[in-house]
């Protein structure tokens, strides 16, 4: 039993979000909403995770599941009841109800629009905590994740309250202030029957008159938490804020920043099937070597001499700086550095990448998909990532390429900025390399620098590859911190 029992009994916590790896994952939040009920459970912790059952989880994990439960559910002003099932399957210790609904959740992608999206989150963030109250498994915390699953904060103290899952305390984890979940107060009231009071300035309403999930949910939930202590206070301020700037601010006593972690065994490039030549802290300097070969070779790159090989594995969106990458793309390229690209998203970037792949045939590969096994390829192979991000709440790829000794060049922003450890010119210390203000001639700046490293002094390069293997990105320590948290909020 861990010392962060409940007078000897495991605390219980409910995950409720809207994307969980290995069953559907569209960036970080998948990876989270994976990782951390794990670590958590390994410190003693009850998790339950809560999705919805989407139409494209792979046919193996929809054989896992078994049907738990099922019942109609209120939502809408006209009275009108909803099916809800529950189905459940167990993987590696952990449970996982999906909550079924064809009307919901039968599109080919989790997100599609915020029209078919309002709808759908509001049914999902009630049926979460219906199906708590229909399993009789009442957590001490539900701990919710993003927009999305903002409203189980605001249902539990209203509808459910004087429910068993009414005594439940809960936080609210931003990922992404960026997307809030924003619709016409009538047709969030239309959705959620929600008390007309509640469409106020200070839960629901924005400046233009418009109702806001997001911010309803910050406004009731007990804690809120974000990936990282500097994106906990770049959020209260107007750049960073995407307009709840003030809100967080007014809530400030309640929110806390709680960096994420790896998972370190699903990224662990000892173990590693996908790649060519496994490697640990001790032989990565005489095995990176191979992986970067095979990684040229699987996309058509030159295998002449040193190339110096830069990764970039991202959603394309402008959130991840790919506007600074444009502007200095072909300065950041010579004959020894070659770029990798890896992701899909706005087409304004994935053409851009097209076109600068067409140009620099064999020396830029722009791989325009999502694909795992190339991520897991390309954090092996490369020699440094970018990840130059306008904001990044915390980020994972900078922590997934330290762990495979890829040296990250990032922007000091949000996570980026708490996790990477400027390198340093005059004691070679520190994990990657960094600039600080949005500007291209700064990231120009930050690759040139890290590629005179790799090619003028490269015993401080492999002290760098070396010590970012040696880093801990697990979720032991942040985990912990979760759990203190959970067990202040269920003491109260
Ligand atoms: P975000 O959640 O903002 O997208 P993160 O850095 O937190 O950014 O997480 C991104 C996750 O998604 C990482 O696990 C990364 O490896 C993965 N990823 C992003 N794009 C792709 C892609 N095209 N193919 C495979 N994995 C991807
Ligand atoms: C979001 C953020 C990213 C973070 C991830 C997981 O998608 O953009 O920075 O790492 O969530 O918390």
């Amino acid at each position: 039993m861990s010392e962060k029992d409940l007078n000897g009994r495991a605390l219980k916590v409910a995950f409720i979000g809207s994307e969980c790896y290995p069953f559907v994952k569209t960036g970080g939040l998948g990876d989270v909403m994976y990782a951390l009920p794990r670590a958590l459970q390994r410190q003693g912790c009850e998790v339950r995770v809560i999705m919805p059952c989407y139409r494209c989880i792979p046919d193996k994990y929809k054989r896992m599941m078994q049907h738990r439960a099922s019942f109609m559910m209120d939502l809408t002003r006209d009275g009108r009841t909803f099916f809800v099932g529950i189905m459940e399957a167990e993987l590696d210790g952990v449970t996982y109800d999906f909550i079924e609904n064809r009307e919901f959740f039968d599109w080919g992608n989790p997100y599609t629009g915020l029209w078919e999206d309002i709808p759908k989150y509001c049914y999902f963030s009630k049926a979460a905590l219906a199906a708590l109250n229909c399993l009789d498994w009442i957590p001490d915390v539900i701990h919710c994740h993003d927009w999305q699953a903002a409203l189980a904060p605001v249902y539990l103290r209203t509808h459910f309250a004087g429910t068993p899952v009414g005594s439940a305390r809960s936080v609210l984890t931003i990922h992404n202030l960026r997307f809030q979940g924003i619709c016409g107060i009538e047709h969030l009231k239309f959705w959620t029957s929600l008390p007309d009071e509640l469409f106020n300035y200070p839960v629901f309403k924005i400046n233009d008159g418009e109702a806001n999930m997001f911010k309803g949910g910050l406004a009731f939930a007990d804690r809120i938490t974000t990936v990282s202590a500097a994106y906990a206070d770049e959020i209260q301020t107007d750049f960073y804020g995407e307009g709840l700037n003030g809100h967080l601010w007014y809530h400030r006593q309640k929110l806390l920043g709680i960096v994420n972690g790896i998972d370190v065994e699903q990224w662990n490039s000892q173990e590693d099937k996908l790649l060519t030549a496994p490697y640990d802290g001790e032989d990565v300097l005489q095995k990176k070597p191979e992986n970067k070969k095979a990684l040229q070779e699987r996309l058509g790159l030159s295998t002449e001499g040193d190339q110096f090989v830069i990764g970039l594995i991202s959603r394309l969106t402008d959130q991840k700086g790919l506007d600074l990458i444009d502007a200095v793309f072909t300065q950041m390229l010579d004959e020894h550095t070659q770029v990798v690209i890896l992701g899909t998203g706005d087409p304004r970037y994935e053409n851009a990448f097209r076109y600068y792949e067409g140009e620099y045939k064999g020396r830029v590969c722009a791989y325009i998909k999502y694909d795992e096994s190339l991520a897991h390829q390309i954090y092996a192979g490369a020699d440094a990532l970018l990840v130059p991000s306008l904001f990044e709440p915390c980020g994972l790829t900078q922590l997934i390429a330290m762990r495979y000794g890829t040296v990250p060049i990032v922007r000091e922003t949000g996570g980026l900025k708490d996790t990477v450890e400027p390198y340093n010119e005059n004691t070679g210390e520190g994990n990657g390399f960094t600039f600080d203000r949005y500007e291209a001639p700064l990231l120009l700046d930050a690759v040139r620098r890290a590629r005179r490293v790799y090619t003028e002094d490269r015993d401080r390069w492999n002290a760098v590859v070396t010590r970012d293997m040696a880093k801990d990105v697990s979720w032991q320590r942040s985990a912990g911190l979760y759990m203190d948290l959970y067990a202040e909020l269920a003491e109260q």
